[in-house]
């Protein structure tokens, strides 16, 4: 693992992290040594097992609270959403990393479209990711912000705080923090179904350059697009086996396989502004429905 800004161990927030693909993540991570804050909406349940899964994975955290873990958040709400990383950070003490893999997906098309669930799904799924890569972003500034003394704003002030700062051991402005955004191969294989889960994915796919662009070199931010890996409640076991094969893989992702390539975005301090495809392929076909629907 890469040197991070202090001995103590790096902390990722996962959000929601009580179920499903957040939850492998935060598993996967807390494996990779990790901290993890586990954010959920309204899981909190599950997101006390994400949690005590977690510490149990490390001999020093087996004995803490997974309570003290947990961070409950409505991403569709602005203010809560910025709320929760200082919340994060007033417990853990640092974060180096966000995995925003907290979704809405609700079915929608052109003919039951409107600005309601557009902006719910915007909301959850484009804006929140965005508000916590800016709160990270600004945590890092902070946190490589050489002492200031009481004079910091002149000059004489700057200048005196950087040498007091390397002569510290703080190290210069790095991409030492990620993002990771939780994208979709369906944005390179489109359907009209799921319109505003699809418009609002495709707006964090936008994001993801131009957060990896303004964020640097502080923050890098990452995509990750699984293909069809979990199946729902629209989907029945045999059906979801059925679907996984279609792919010029003859699989889609399994869930390790989508785990462990967050874990190494997230290591790899050489990746900013792309997205990585997990999906077998799928990404490569044309598929004229969802797979929910298919
Ligand atoms: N599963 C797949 O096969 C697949 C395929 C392609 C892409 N992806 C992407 O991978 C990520 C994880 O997928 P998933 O299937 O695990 O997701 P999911 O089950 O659809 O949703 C994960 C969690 O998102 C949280 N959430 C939804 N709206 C929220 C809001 N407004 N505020 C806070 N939390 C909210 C919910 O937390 P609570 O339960 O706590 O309310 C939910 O448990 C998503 O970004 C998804 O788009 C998944």
């Amino acid at each position: 693992m890469s040197a991070s800004f202090s001995s103590a161990p790096r902390t990722a927030l996962v959000t929601g992290a009580g179920k499903r693909l957040g939850r492998e993540i935060a598993l996967g991570l807390a494996r990779a040594g990790w901290r993890v804050a586990v954010h959920y909406r309204s899981s909190e349940l599950e997101a006390l097992q994400t949690a005590q899964e977690c510490l149990a994975l490390n001999a020093s955290t087996q004995s803490l609270d997974p309570q003290h873990f947990i961070f409950q958040a409505d991403l569709a709400d602005e203010a809560a959403t910025r709320h929760l990383l200082p919340m994060v950070l007033k417990q853990m003490g640092q974060v180096d990393a966000v995995v925003n893999s907290a979704a809405l997906f609700e079915h929608d098309d052109v003919q039951s479209f409107s600005y309601t669930n557009m902006a719910q799904h915007w909301a959850s799924n484009t804006g929140a990711a965005i508000v916590l890569a800016q709160a990270l972003h600004q945590h890092c500034q902070q946190r490589n912000s050489p002492t200031k003394p009481a004079s910091s704003a002149s000059a004489a002030g700057l200048a005196a705080g950087l040498a007091a700062g390397l002569a510290a051991g703080l190290a210069a402005p790095h991409s030492d923090a990620v993002v990771i955004n939780m994208l979709d191969q369906k944005l390179w294989n489109p359907n009209p179904d799921f319109l505003s889960y699809t418009l609002s994915k495709a707006a964090l796919e936008a994001a993801n350059t131009l957060l990896a662009q303004a964020l640097a070199p502080f923050v890098r931010v990452v995509g990750v697009a699984p293909g069809l890996t979990l199946t729902s409640h629209m989907l029945d076991e045999d059906k979801f086996k059925q679907l996984h094969k279609l792919s010029p893989l003859g699989r889609s992702s399994s869930v390790e396989d989508v785990v462990s390539t967050v874990v190494f975005a997230m290591h790899n301090r050489a990746i900013t502004g792309t997205t990585l495809l997990v999906d077998g392929g799928q990404h490569l076909m044309k598929f004229e429905r969802d797979f929910s629907l298919m």
